[in-house]
């Protein structure tokens, strides 16, 4: 059985030794997984290249030890649970061997579509147990699954597709969330008309009922389900084989398509899993994520099975019927980890504490956040209100690039303080860098974050450009992974996230590139140019601030304004729309022709003292002119 840590004392010793023999460390956890041959050697680094390999020429399949081993012991056991959107309407359970077999006959069905090992399989679906099931089928036959969350737009879904050359999309008809009733399987379609040449097969499952047009590559979920067999050979799989692809934002260009393998991800995930969450048997388990987003790959669907655990699904959201729904679905199925965003806590306590006071939650014994920092506020409301000061704050840290946990406390072990993630995970090393890379050490200093050796589930490459992975991660410091967070060790060595110090925003815990959102401005009809950045949002944690250079004669802004965003919500999605659009006569450019970004920056969050020497900017005049515009 993979490890779990009980006490303040063994924490400790873990970790050392896991730091002193990695290697040892983890090849002691992997044991304890069903490997159908055993690895040649633990680890082969270099972080140069970067090339990173955790135990080589180990053979395996990750859905034999997220379902076949469980059959014979917890075979009856609640996998999955599925909360539906409408309350009034019955939650559905698959234990292990429901789950089992469904998986089985939907990787069969695969197959008889033409699916094999190394094709890659898109995914645009709302969270229902099909989505799991599909990811877990692709698994089983080595097919790649790439899951765009279901917000994206069509055009963003398209550049997805196109980017991994996807051989098939699975979709549902329809998403209900809350009183909407969102079209998925139109999406698709426009989808497909931006030259998605390599899509041969559509699969629709059928989620509403509701009216679609059909098409001549269209299949329903129902019928290529038919009469599938329920049992079904796992593909062998090398540890290094890829697992999946999963998008995100980064600071330039196109968001790009992490890649996550098969053996050290199986590791990672679960070991993390029962370590942050002190998972035991019999528990259950509720992560609120999308599947669209690594925590809902890393903690609803791998982590959670590989460990044998009962994981909830929610199909809605968390204001519907009311601002109660979380703490009504934590009553109803006795939920005793429960793992959010602090976005999601930050609306929710806006509502008022009416929503949160007549509900049991007496089960809950660890809540957990993640996805951005979690303000001071936020983090006590969370604590007293919901945890009722008996279930510890995990405050995790990590990206999709780690694909797993890497700083956070471990509930009942280490202790807790308010915006802190505290301590490393086993194996992991962060280390603080100043801007010339060397370490920053001792306490009460703040630094840019670096992991400093390997672990498991760490990203392997950038789908189909692998120069920019090393770009990006490996080559800001020698030897390190940059996570491009800012953050700070307090006295006593807890550490706390500052914050992207790159050209990424966290919008309600949603990674968002600059550039990105500039480009899809850029694409409106009248705007000359435009500048995005954060600013401090009370709900959101980040808000999209964008100041554009419109072309001259706009004579209605408002109309200008509201244009700039459908062209957003078309070219990203509605996640993307910009909170405050502001007409400026020019953008601060440093002689060079860069956007002085930090100027605009201050400027959003509506302070304009301090904004340091402007004389050198190549339009040191615009300043004021913003300013004004602004109104500070
Ligand atoms: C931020 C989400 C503060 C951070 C799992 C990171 C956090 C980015 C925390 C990754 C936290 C995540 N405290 N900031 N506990 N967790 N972040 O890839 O800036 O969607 O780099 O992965 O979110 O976002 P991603």
């Amino acid at each position: 059985m993979t490890l779990q840590i009980k006490s303040l004392k063994q924490y400790k010793s873990v970790y050392k030794k896991s730091v002193k023999d990695p290697e040892g460390f983890w090849a002691e956890q992997a044991e304890t997984f069903q490997w159908q041959k055993k690895w040649d050697t633990t680890l082969e680094w270099d972080f140069k290249e970067p090339s990173v390999k955790w135990f080589k020429g180990g053979k395996l399949n990750i859905t034999e030890n997220c379902l076949d081993r469980h059959l014979k012991d917890r075979g009856d056991q609640a996998a999955i649970i599925w909360e539906p959107n409408n309350p009034e309407e019955a939650a559905i359970t698959y234990t292990y061997k429901e789950l089992h077999a469904e998986v089985c006959k939907f990787a069969n069905a695969l197959r008889a579509n033409g699916i094999k090992k190394g094709d890659r399989i898109c995914f645009y679906m709302p969270m229902v147990p099909e989505l799991a099931i599909g990811v877990l089928a692709c698994a089983r036959i080595g097919a790649i699954h790439s899951v765009v969350f279901a917000g994206f737009s069509a055009t963003a879904l398209a550049d997805r597709i196109k980017d991994a050359s996807c051989k098939m999309v699975i979709c549902s008809d329809y998403n209900s969330r809350g009183t909407k009733n969102i079209p998925v399987k139109a999406v698709v379609d426009d989808a497909l008309k931006q030259g998605c040449k390599s899509i041969e097969t559509v699969i629709v499952h059928k989620n509403t009922g509701g009216k679609i047009k059909w098409n001549k590559k269209d299949k329903w979920w129902h019928e290529v389900m038919k009469r599938r067999r329920s049992t079904c050979k796992p593909a062998t799989m090398d540890a290094e084989d890829m697992l999946f692809i999963l998008y995100t934002s980064g600071s330039t260009g196109k968001p790009k398509g992490v890649v996550h393998t098969c053996g050290g991800y199986m590791v990672y995930t679960c070991f993390s899993f029962k370590n942050v969450f002190q998972y035991k048997e019999g528990d259950v388990y509720w992560c609120t994520a999308d599947i669209g987003w690594i925590t809902g790959h890393s903690y609803i669907v791998y982590g959670p099975l590989l460990a044998g655990a009962t994981t909830m699904m929610f199909e809605g959201v968390p204001t519907y019927p009311d601002a109660g729904r979380f703490w009504q679905i934590c009553e109803k199925h006795k939920v005793n980890q429960f793992y959010t965003a602090p976005t999601a806590i930050r609306a929710l306590m806006a509502k008022g504490d009416e929503f949160v006071e007549g509900y049991d939650l007496s089960d809950l014994k660890v809540i957990g956040s993640v996805g951005e920092p979690i303000n001071e506020e936020a983090w006590h409301w969370y604590n007293e209100k919901v945890g009722k000061g008996n279930a510890p704050i995990v405050d995790t840290w990590w990206q999709t690039e780690t694909g797993g946990i890497m700083i956070t406390p471990l509930p009942g072990i280490t202790d807790t303080k308010p915006c802190y993630a505290s301590y490393p995970m086993p194996g992991i090393q962060p280390v603080l860098v100043n801007a010339e890379g060397k370490e920053v050490k001792g306490n009460d200093v703040e630094g840019l974050l670096c992991i400093k050796f390997p672990w498991p589930s760490m990203i392997r490459t950038t789908y189909g450009d692998h120069e920019r992975c090393r770009q990006v991660y490996f080559s800001a410091f020698e030897n390190m992974y940059f996570t491009g967070d800012g953050c700070r060790r307090d006295e006593e060595g807890r550490l706390r996230i500052i914050g992207r110090v790159d050209d990424v925003i966290n919008v309600s815990g949603h990674r968002m590139g600059t550039a990105e959102v500039e480009n899809a401005i850029n694409e409106h009809a009248g705007v000359i140019e435009s500048a995005v950045v954060g600013y401090p949002h009370d709900i959101k944690g980040q808000g999209i601030f964008a100041y554009i250079i419109a072309q001259e004669g706009i004579k209605d802004n408002a109309a200008f304004e509201k244009g700039v965003r459908a062209t957003v919500t078309k070219v990203i999605g509605p996640i993307a729309k910009p909170d405050k659009i502001l007409i400026v006569p020019g953008l601060p450019k440093t002689r060079s022709g860069k956007i002085m970004r930090r100027l605009l920056r201050k400027i959003a969050s509506g302070d304009a003292s301090n904004l340091g020497d402007t004389s050198t900017l190549l339009n040191p005049e615009v300043v004021n002119a913003i300013r004004k515009a602004a109104g500070v």
